[in-house]
C-alpha cells in the first residue's frame, strides 16, 4: 500500500460571521493560532494551567505527564471526584438553580433539574448504590433507556469511585452479558422500559437473561418507567423509586486519583470481540470540559442538545461530563425523531429555544430523506451553533443541515474524534475558523495530528494516508479493559509512539483535514485506493439520491469492483436508466475510473445502533456469499434479509 487516493476536491468557504467571532469564547484565526502553538511548545505548563484553573481538586497533582509509550499517565499525585466537578462546583454559585437537565419524554411529559436538584438526586442514588455493596473500584453496568435517571445514575457511579459500563439499550441480552462478564460489574442498572416509536421498549427480560450467566451480578436496580409487568428477583433486584427515594440527600464525592478509572466503554474492533476502552478520571474531564467550551462554545444561557444516546462515547463526553462541568444546560430526549411526526426535533428545537444542536450525518442524510416541510414547519431562530459526529458528513448533507437548519448563519463544526480518544480531536472553533464542507479541519489545542504512509513518514498536502496522533492528551484511552496486549497492538503496533486513528485522512494546503473513513472501507480498484466516502458523497449530490454506501468486491480483471447500495428518495422510480444516470454522475464527478461496476437499490440500509453503516455485511452482500461476521450490532436484521432478496 502507498497512499490512498483522495479526489474530491470542495471549492466552497464559509468564514465565521463578524458577530459570532466578536462574542465567542476564542475570537479570530490569530487566537487559536498563537494558542496552539503554546500547546504544543510547551504542552506541560498549557495543560497544568488550564487543569488548575479547570477542575475542582481535593488534593493538587505534583506531575503533569507521564508518557511510557504507549502508556500516558496524567496529573499524578492529584485527587479529585468526577461528580463534584459536574455539580458540587456549581453550586455555590448562581447557576445552583440554574437547569442542568431538561428532559422530554417521548410520550411528551418534561422534567427539568436544577443542579441542586440534579445534586440532590446523585446522592441519593450514591447512598442507595452504597447501602447495595456498591465500593469504589467497583464496576456497575448501565443498560437503560434516556430518562433523567441514566445521567443520575453515571453520577452516582462517579461519585462512589465505581466504574460504570453503559450498555446501549439496543444491544441484545448475549451483548449485555459479555460487557458485564468482562467488566466484572457487581450490580446492574437498569429500568422495565423505555418508549420508542409511541411504545413500551422492554429492557428488563435481556437484564434478566444476561444475569443468568453472570454471576458476578448481586443486584439489580430498576427505574419504573413504563409501567409494563416485570419479572423480578427476589432479594436481587430493588426498585429505584423504592430504594433511591430513601435514601438521603447527602453524600460526600469520594475522592480519587487522577488515572482512576471513571469508566469502561465497549466498542467493536475489526475482529467480533468488543474492546472495553479505559477512560480514567482527571485527563478526561479536563480534555472534555475544554472541548466543550471551545468547540460548542458555551454559554450560560445556552440550551444545548446533543442527539446521542448515553450508550455511547458522544453521550458520556458531550452530553453528560463535559457540558455538566461547563454549567451547560442540557436537553435530553427519549425517543426517536419520527415520533408521533417526522418533524419532532425541529418541533423540540421551538418548544426549549435549543441554541446549540450536535447531532450525526445519517441522521441529517435521514431528515433529508423525509423532505424539508418538516423543519420548515416549525421555529428554528433559537439556533446558533451545529455540529456532526460520528463519520465523514457528504457536502450536500453539509449545505443541507447549514440551509434548512442554520438558515446559512449557524457555524457547523464538524467534529473527528474516536471512543478512543475521549473527546473531539479535529473541528473546526466556531467564530475562528473558516468551514468547508466536509472537512473537520484543524486539531484542537494539544493535539499533534499527521497523515502518515505505511512506513509512518508525512504525507505531502492533498495526499490521502493513515490519520495518525504523534503526541498523547489528556482524554486519551489508557489500555483496554483486561487486554493491555490488544491495547498495545490495535494502537501502537504499527508506530510504537503514534497512536493509529484506523482512519484514512488528507492534509489540504490550508491545513485542513479531510477524513475518508475507516482505512479498512478502502477499496483498490484497478490500482486506485478509493475511498468508500468519496464515491457515496458524489452519489448523493445527486438529486434522486437519500443514501448510499458503497464496498468493494473482488474482481478478476480490477482487483476490487465498486458496488454502491442505493436508497433513493421516497417518490423517485428504480429504473435501470437511473442506474445509468448514476453511474455516469460518478464519473462525472469523480472520473470514470471510480464508476460503479454495479448499483443497487435499496428501501434501507444495515447500519449499526449508534447509525453507522455497517459496509462488512454489504461486502457480504455484494460478493454474493453469506454473512459470516458477527450481526449482534445491527440495529434491524429484516435488512440484510431484504437486501438479499433484491439481488438480481
Ligand atoms: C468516524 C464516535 C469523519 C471515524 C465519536 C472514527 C468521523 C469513528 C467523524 C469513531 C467525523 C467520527 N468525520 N469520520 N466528524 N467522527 N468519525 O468510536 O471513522 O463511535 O474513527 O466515536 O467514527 O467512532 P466512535
Amino acid at each position: 500500500m502507498t497512499t490512498i487516493e483522495s479526489l474530491l476536491k470542495e471549492e466552497r468557504r464559509f468564514e465565521p460571521s463578524a458577530a459570532f467571532t466578536a462574542a465567542a469564547h476564542l475570537s479570530g484565526g490569530a487566537a487559536y493560532d498563537e494558542l496552539y502553538r503554546r500547546s504544543l511548545e510547551d504542552p506541560e505548563s498549557f495543560w497544568s494551567e488550564r487543569a488548575r484553573a479547570d477542575l475542582l481538586w481535593s488534593k493538587p497533582f505534583e506531575q503533569v505527564l507521564d508518557w511510557r509509550p504507549p502508556h500516558a499517565r496524567w496529573f499524578l499525585g492529584g485527587q479529585l471526584n468526577a461528580s463534584a466537578n459536574c455539580l458540587d462546583k456549581h453550586l455555590s454559585g448562581p447557576r445552583r438553580n440554574k437547569a442542568a437537565l431538561i428532559w422530554e419524554g417521548e410520550p411528551g411529559e418534561i422534567r427539568t433539574y436544577t443542579y441542586l436538584q440534579l445534586h440532590r438526586e446523585v446522592c441519593k442514588a450514591a447512598n442507595a448504590l452504597a447501602a447495595l455493596g456498591v465500593e469504589k473500584g467497583d464496576r456497575v453496568a448501565i443498560y437503560m433507556p434516556m430518562i433523567p435517571e441514566i445521567v443520575v445514575a453515571m453520577l452516582a457511579c462517579a461519585r462512589l469511585g465505581a466504574a460504570h459500563t453503559v450498555v446501549f439499550g439496543g444491544f441484545s441480552a448475549e451483548a449485555l452479558r459479555d460487557r458485564i462478564l468482562d467488566a466484572q460489574a457487581k450490580l446492574v442498572i437498569t429500568a422495565d422500559g423505555g418508549f420508542r416509536r409511541g411504545a413500551a421498549l422492554p429492557l428488563k427480560p435481556a437484564v434478566d437473561a444476561a444475569c443468568e450467566q453472570a454471576p458476578c451480578v448481586q443486584n439489580v436496580l430498576v427505574v419504573r418507567r413504563c409501567g409494563n409487568p416485570v419479572s423480578w428477583v427476589a432479594g436481587r433486584d430493588h426498585w429505584w423509586q423504592e430504594v433511591v427515594e430513601r435514601a438521603l440527600p447527602v453524600r460526600p464525592a469520594t475522592a480519587v486519583d487522577s488515572e482512576h478509572l471513571l469508566f469502561t466503554l465497549y466498542t467493536s474492533g475489526t475482529t467480533g470481540k468488543p474492546k472495553g476502552i479505559v477512560h480514567t478520571t482527571a485527563g478526561y474531564l479536563l480534555y472534555t470540559q475544554m472541548t466543550s467550551r471551545y468547540v460548542f462554545d458555551l454559554k450560560d444561557e445556552d440550551v444545548y442538545w446533543c442527539t446521542a444516546d448515553c450508550g455511547w462515547i458522544t453521550g458520556h463526553s458531550y452530553i453528560v461530563y463535559g457540558p455538566l462541568q461547563c454549567g451547560a444546560t442540557v436537553l435530553l430526549y427519549e425517543g426517536t425523531p419520527n415520533t408521533p411526526h417526522p418533524g419532532r426535533f425541529w418541533e423540540m428545537i421551538g418548544r426549549h429555544r435549543v441554541t446549540v444542536f450536535y447531532t450525526a450525518p445519517t441522521a441529517i442524510r435521514t431528515f433529508v430523506k423525509w423532505g424539508d416541510e418538516h423543519p420548515l414547519r416549525f421555529d428554528l431562530s433559537s439556533l446558533r451553533l451545529l455540529g456532526t459526529v460520528g463519520e465523514p458528513i457528504n457536502p450536500e448533507a453539509w449545505m443541507w443541515y447549514h440551509r434548512l437548519i442554520g438558515k446559512e448563519r449557524c457555524p457547523i463544526v464538524d467534529t473527528w474524534w474516536q471512543t478512543e480518544t475521549g473527546g473531539i480531536l479535529i473541528s473546526p472553533l466556531p467564530g475562528v475558523t473558516a468551514t468547508k464542507p466536509g472537512s473537520a479541519t484543524k486539531p484542537f489545542f494539544g493535539i499533534e495530528p499527521e497523515v502518515v504512509n505505511e512506513k509512518g513518514e508525512a504525507c505531502a498536502a492533498d495526499h490521502g494516508g493513515l490519520l495518525v496522533i504523534k503526541r498523547p492528551w489528556p482524554g486519551m484511552l489508557r489500555t483496554v479493559y483486561n487486554d493491555d496486549q490488544r491495547y498495545r497492538e490495535t494502537y501502537f503496533g504499527r508506530f510504537p509512539t503514534m497512536y493509529f486513528t484506523g482512519d484514512g485522512a488528507r492534509r489540504d494546503k490550508d491545513g485542513y483535514f479531510w477524513i475518508l473513513g475507516r482505512v479498512d472501507d478502502v477499496m483498490n480498484v484497478s490500482g486506485h485506493r478509493l475511498s468508500t466516502m468519496e464515491i457515496e458523497s458524489a452519489l448523493v449530490s445527486h438529486e434522486a439520491v437519500a443514501e448510499a454506501a458503497v464496498v468493494g468486491r473482488p474482481d478478476a480483471l480490477t482487483g476490487q469492483a465498486i458496488t454502491a447500495f442505493v436508497t433513493l428518495h421516497s417518490k423517485e422510480p428504480k429504473l435501470d436508466s437511473m442506474r445509468e444516470a448514476l453511474k455516469a454522475h460518478v464519473a462525472k464527478e469523480i472520473g470514470a475510473f471510480a464508476r460503479p461496476a454495479e448499483i443497487r437499490f435499496a428501501e434501507a440500509l444495515p447500519k449499526t445502533r449508534s447509525g453507522k453503516i455497517m459496509r462488512r455485511l454489504l461486502r457480504d452482500i455484494a460478493a454474493g456469499q453469506q454473512t459470516v461476521g458477527d450481526t449482534t450490532t445491527l440495529e434491524d436484521l429484516s435488512v440484510l434479509a431484504r437486501l438479499r432478496e433484491d439481488e438480481d
